[in-house]
């Protein structure tokens, strides 16, 4: 099973990379999985020519068998550097399944993954994991995750994803 996360992100203080990484450490162990961090490349709107980097990342995504978005919350929904690259990179993600990683400054924003969802869904028929890893700022502290509970809902993430997962590719 290919599974690659995307940290979707340009923070240079990203929480839901961190959300990311260690979604990675665990998942690295048992599938063939790869992490890629939207701040390694360099990213166009729509209607702009697409960068080399762009190019790297659909590519990525046609040869993954599942996919983990990581994103932050911005304006109660998805941040613009995701939209982005939902916009001009994902065509090759057509059914593909999926996972939601979302770090957010507060607690009551946690249906801006809805969004997200919304978005693969209807767009191209992904199919979504029906357990969303969502943190905020006191799950952290500085550049690491400060919260066992966190830690733990990543855990089972990542069992689901993998078993769920599997299981799809049969
Ligand atoms: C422009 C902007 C808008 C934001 N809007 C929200 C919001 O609506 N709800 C919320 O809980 N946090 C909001 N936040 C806080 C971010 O979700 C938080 O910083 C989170 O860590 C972002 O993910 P990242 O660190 O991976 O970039 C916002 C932050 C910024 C910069």
């Amino acid at each position: 099973m290919r599974t690659l996360i995307l940290s979707s992100s340009l923070s240079v203080e990203s929480k839901s990379y961190l959300l990311c990484r260690k979604t990675y450490k665990i998942l690295t162990e048992k599938v063939d999985c790869k992490l890629f961090d939207a701040r390694s490349i360099s990213l166009r709107a729509f209607h702009n020519e697409t960068t080399e980097g762009m190019k790297k990342l659909k590519q990525e995504i046609k040869n993954s068998d599942n996919i983990i978005i990581g994103m932050g919350v911005h304006c109660y929904s998805i941040n613009d550097s995701l939209k982005i690259i939902l916009d001009n990179c994902f065509e090759e993600a057509e059914g593909k399944f999926f996972g939601i990683l979302c770090a957010a400054g507060g607690e009551k924003s946690y249906l801006a993954t809805q969004h997200l969802s919304q978005i693969c869904m209807n767009e191209w028929r992904m199919i979504q994991l029906p357990r969303i890893v969502y943190a905020t700022t006191k799950d952290f502290k500085k550049d690491k995750i400060n919260s066992i509970e966190t830690e733990n809902r990543i855990k089972l993430f990542a069992e689901e994803f993998y078993r769920i997962g599997g299981k799809l590719l049969n």
